[in-house]
């Protein structure tokens, strides 16, 4: 493993997310709510760049007792990246597909250290 720098903590929007080519391994690093998130940028579908999809609360159909539908719904505590090949939506938190959790990002260590936001890599 290497460590690779990839800036101060402070040039992340929030919510928001960049992409790093780490030598051969591209990273998507999400910051939200003031949380850093790291995951492999290819997607356990058909390796698509899973990370650099757009960013959206989680969005159900909300269902009364009889089944009758009361309309969608965004969460307001789960927000989650589409990637952007064939729609697979991943929960930024966890890396995990909102109904399948076999389904899930590649998860890569990071660390904030002296303001700067740090990757753990395969050398
Ligand atoms: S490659 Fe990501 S949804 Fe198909």
């Amino acid at each position: 493993m290497k460590d690779v720098n990839v800036g101060a903590a402070s040039s992340f929007t929030d919510p928001g997310r960049k992409v790093f080519d780490c030598g051969g391994t591209e990273v998507g690093v999400f910051l939200l709510d003031g949380e850093f998130y790291a995951w492999e940028n290819r997607c356990p579908h058909l390796d698509g760049p899973a990370c650099q999809g757009k960013i959206v609360p989680l969005f159900t159909e909300a269902v009364n007792e009889d089944l009758t539908s009361r309309g969608r719904e965004f969460s307001k505590t789960q927000t989650n990246v589409v990637c952007p090949w064939h729609g697979f939506e991943f929960d930024i938190r966890t890396g995990v597909h909102p109904t399948d959790a076999r389904v899930r990002l590649k998860g890569v260590k990071l660390r904030v250290e002296d303001g700067d936001v740090w990757l753990s890599v395969r050398a």
